[in-house]
């Protein structure tokens, strides 16, 4: 299995945010973690990628143990982590938000030419500071310098927050183009019933509980699925 999340428990400190989770992703996959706000979403993103240690459970990463081990660590064996918050340096230019995600010798990560012709929207704003930038073009920076060091499997927290939908589309594009080309993806969305359009299978988080998994098609025409996560109402039949 390429990721494999199995019993995982942790938090913050010691209070339990998310309870006993097993999720995996396989090489080449499309993957959608849905749910309501709260619902601990961003907090089992951050144990993956090594944000938060899980108090229990394991995650292996191409049949390596990764839990407990660095961020840094966890990202050099290949994975891209797109947080929710905070995502670029905005004090910081196009071209040194780039820089600073890129750790790895030139020849194993993407040049910076190449960067800018898979994002066009950054494409000659490279002297530019951040916060200069829209929030869909900062978008595409954060998902930019996430991609900077070639990952195989790609971790995003709600690329698409606080986007217009034209930006949202745009977003969700770049991630099945991007998809397309080889890379893994685990995409964490506000917007689930677009992302589980685009995505293979998704999985339904509550509480810190897993309550549903299972291929994207059968979650979008699940009758219980549009009423509680999609806020697809149910028809009433009044006879
Ligand atoms: N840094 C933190 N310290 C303590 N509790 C937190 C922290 N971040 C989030 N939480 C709590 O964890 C729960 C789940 O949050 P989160 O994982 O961000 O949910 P989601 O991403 O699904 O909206 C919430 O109740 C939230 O208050
Ligand atoms: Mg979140």
């Amino acid at each position: 299995m390429f990721l494999e999340v199995s019993d995982v428990t942790g938090g913050y400190d010691k209070a339990i945010i998310i309870d006993s989770i097993s999720i995996n992703v396989e090489k080449g996959e499309f993957v959608s973690i849905i749910g309501p706000n709260g619902s601990g979403k961003s907090t089992l993103m951050k144990t993956i990628v090594g944000f938060l240690k899980p108090f229990d459970g394991t995650i292996s990463f191409k049949n390596r143990r990764v839990e407990g081990k660095s961020a840094n660590k966890i990202a050099k064996l290949g994975i891209g982590y797109v947080p929710q918050l905070n995502n670029v340096f905005r004090a910081l230019t196009v071209q040194e938000n780039l820089e600073m995600g890129a750790y790895l010798p030139s020849k194993d990560r993407y040049s910076y030419s190449e960067l800018y012709d898979l994002f066009p929207g950054i494409k000659g704003r490279d002297s530019e500071k951040a916060s200069n930038l829209s929030g869909g073009e900062r978008q595409m920076l954060a998902l930019a310098r996430a991609m900077v060091n070639k990952p195989e499997l790609l971790c995003l927290d709600e690329p698409t927050a606080a986007l217009a939908p034209k930006l949202v589309r745009e977003i969700l594009k770049k991630l099945i183009e991007i998809r397309d080309s080889g890379t893994t993806i685990l995409l964490v969305e506000q917007n689930a019933k677009q992302s589980l359009k685009i995505s293979d299978r998704g999985y339904v988080l509550a509480i810190g509980k897993k309550v549903h998994e299972g291929p994207s098609k059968e979650l979008l025409n699940s009758p219980k699925i549009q009423e509680h996560y999609l806020g697809i109402k149910k028809v009433s039949v009044i006879d």
